[in-house]
């Protein structure tokens, strides 16, 4: 992390960003979880100085999260490489395990808390993670009454929870999230009443993403969030036979995130960015620093988000957001002399460096077609050696 006498050379840098037509100060939002899941951490965070945050999913149903530890870290002894959530000397960490459900507070207590935060931070932008059903009129029109609430009390967006792991029910969260005329009734439903831009969070837990973006962009989203969690178990201990994180010897499916999801997540990403260019996106996944965030960014991202790191640091990230703040004017700084003077200036910079495998160069210069024939009247005729 940069140090604080640092950041005061950088302040000068214009680090601000327009994304779905929205002024943030800074690309730097709070994921929705649980660093934005009250008043005072919201402010708290723009205090700290986060560019925006997404508030933890509101919905309308009654949420009872499990009888035991929600959220868990799991961590790496470099000298045994075990993986764990007990506490080991000198480990770094892997990632977080969490089964939360959405937010346990109901619509009437988030709105007047949204108006004060509004009230008391006009300028830094506050986005409202909805979530409802879809099997029905009912649950469509819940997602409305959702967004009217959240918009008339002063959201600036919504982010519609596609995405959260832990639904039972085949109507939410990522069930939505894995089907595509789903994910187009839902975005339209909120579309029709929203007045200010719909950002779909989207699961990485399906085969080709860009199918479900598309969905998302046909419908009229605004913006592509990526990734949620990705599902997963902890692992069993050894000397206890037991799942490290179990309520009476049982576990169901739960969400990894942190600095283990971060290839995973660029992966998704690299998957869309290049089939929608002119559309915007919002990276998350394993970002603590400037260098994880600057992944995203070069891929086409125009805001990135993070959960896991601010958790870990004073349950908002002040000091994750000092850092993310002072390596990105550093690294403007640096190079200034490409034109970079802003995020806009070397987003998707590397956004056509992921290609198919078989145009990756081969040692000897020979062609490869991906595990095909030669495509006719192309090849050289095929040499013993081709055939091994
Ligand atoms: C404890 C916990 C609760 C979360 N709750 C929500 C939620 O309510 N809505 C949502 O869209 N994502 C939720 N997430 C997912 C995060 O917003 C984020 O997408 C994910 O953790 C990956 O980011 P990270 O690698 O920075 O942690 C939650 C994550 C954690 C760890």
């Amino acid at each position: 992390m940069r140090a604080s006498a640092s950041w005061g050379v950088y302040m000068s840098a214009d680090l601000s960003v327009s994304f779905t037509g929205l002024r943030f100060r800074n690309p730097f939002l709070l994921s929705s979880a649980p660093p934005t899941e009250s008043e005072s951490n919201i402010m708290r965070a723009f205090e700290a100085g986060w560019g925006g945050v997404v508030t933890k999913t509101i919905g309308l149903h009654p949420v009872t999260n499990v009888a035991g530890p929600k959220t868990k870290f799991l961590r790496t002894d470099p000298a045994t490489s075990r993986l764990s959530m007990q506490r080991m000397a000198g480990s770094a960490l892997h990632s977080s395990w969490n089964w939360e459900l959405i937010s346990d507070k109901t619509i009437d207590w988030w709105l007047p808390r949204i108006e004060n935060i509004k009230k008391a931070y006009p300028e830094h932008i506050l986005v409202a993670s909805i979530m409802a059903g879809s099997g029905s009129d009912k649950e469509l029109r819940h997602w409305q009454e959702l967004a009217v609430g959240c918009q008339d009390a002063g959201a600036d967006a919504f982010e519609l929870n596609l995405s959260c792991p832990h639904m039972d029910r085949q109507d939410m969260g990522s069930n939505v999230g894995k089907d595509a005329g789903l994910i187009s009734v839902v975005t339209k439903v909120v579309k029709e009443v929203a007045k200010v831009p719909v950002w779909c969070k989207l699961t990485p837990s399906t085969t080709d993403i860009v199918a479900e973006a598309r969905a998302s962009l046909n419908a009229g989203a605004d913006a592509i969030v990526s990734s949620n969690t990705f599902p997963s178990l902890p692992p069993i201990d050894p000397a206890t036979l037991e799942f490290e994180v179990n309520v009476d010897g049982y576990v169901s499916s739960g969400g990894l995130g942190g600095p283990a999801i971060l290839p995973l997540s660029l992966a998704k990403m690299a998957q869309m960015t290049p089939a929608f260019p002119d559309k915007s996106f919002s990276g998350i996944g394993g970002i603590a620093d400037f260098s994880q965030a600057l992944s995203f960014f070069m891929l086409g991202c125009g805001t990135v988000q993070v959960c896991t790191a601010a958790m870990l640091d004073h349950a908002i990230g002040p000091n994750v957001i000092k850092s993310l703040t002072s390596g990105l004017a550093a690294f403007l700084e640096a190079n200034a002399e490409r034109g970079w003077t802003s995020v806009e200036s070397f987003r998707g910079a590397r956004r056509d460096r992921v290609v198919t495998h078989s145009r990756i160069r081969r040692p000897d210069g020979k062609e490869y077609f991906g595990g095909q024939d030669a495509p006719e009247g192309y090849a050289a005729p095929a040499t013993a050696e081709r055939l091994v």
